[in-house]
């Protein structure tokens, strides 16, 4: 720990450490968790926070983003074999080797179209690549979620706040467990269940996601919307959906806009 600690208290363009050391840094930390009391528990877990986010920043080359196309598929923060017998060793090296990878390369592929698109002013494909974005981005950014929400010393019951929180908005835990079963055994479509946070409910909720791309990308949140289902627009533009889109652009609230993107900038998960 003390290591980390001098590593910390360095201005952050003197820290040399490389993505890889950063990422080993955070395992040793979390490892090292139950060793300590509560307020070095805080200390530790504030570290890992701010180790993360740089590894989030340094993994995207330091432009605090990632690039259209330059998503890479994390490795898995556990060996192919840690989650037997539950989930045994060959499942997880296709399921994250083959088909998470699938994802990251699908998705790097239609944001380069998507990017060359804009270059070039020319979208007769955008509405297939926005399909393929949504689909391997869902892929990617759920798969990333569901990696690092197994353990192979996971089970038990969710404790503190996390399952104050399920009591509150869900009776209990064996009622929010009842209620997530349900919902994963009788989802007739391939696709995930999810339990989220709703920013606007102020409360933890269940959602099932069928075939995943429907819903667009999950984990982004979404600052500018426009409706273009036909109650939006049809009574005045009938089929002119096109002009409709057009005059939409004279109302955008570009300041409420800002607000969400100055929010939304603090939700920022590791790796990018
Ligand atoms: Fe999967």
């Amino acid at each position: 720990m003390d290591e980390v600690e001098t590593y910390m208290q360095q201005p952050e363009a003197d820290r040399s450490l490389d993505p890889s050391k950063i990422e080993e840094k955070i395992s040793t930390l979390r490892t090292e968790m139950d060793r300590f009391t509560e307020s070095e528990t805080d200390q530790i877990v504030q570290m890992v926070d701010e180790l993360a986010d740089e590894f989030s920043d340094r993994s995207s080359k330091g432009k605090g983003s990632v690039r259209p196309g330059d998503h890479e598929l994390p490795p898995l923060p556990y060996d192919y074999d840690a989650l037997e017998p539950y989930i045994d060793a060959e499942i997880m090296y296709l399921h994250h080797d083959v088909h998470h990878r699938g994802y990251v390369e699908g998705l790097n592929k239609a944001e380069v179209k998507m990017e060359k698109a804009r270059k070039d002013n020319k979208y007769d494909l955008i509405t297939h690549w926005e399909r393929e974005a949504a689909f391997h981005g869902a892929g990617h950014y759920l798969h990333t979620i569901f990696w690092n929400i197994m353990d192979p010393r996971g089970g038990g019951t969710p404790k503190g706040d996390l399952l104050s929180m399920i009591e509150r908005d869900f009776g209990s835990y064996q009622r929010f467990r009842a209620h997530f079963t349900a919902a994963a055994e009788k989802l007739s479509t391939p696709g995930w269940v999810i339990l989220v946070w709703s920013p606007r409910a102020h409360r933890l909720e269940i959602l099932t996601a069928e075939l995943h791309h429907y819903l667009t990308q999950w984990d982004v949140i979404p600052l500018l919307v426009l409706d273009i289902w036909e109650h939006a627009y049809y009574l005045q533009y009938k089929t002119e959906k096109a002009e409709y889109v057009k005059n939409w652009w004279e109302v955008v609230n570009w300041p409420a806009v800002q607000r969400r993107l100055d929010v939304a900038r603090q939700v920022k998960w590791s790796p990018a």
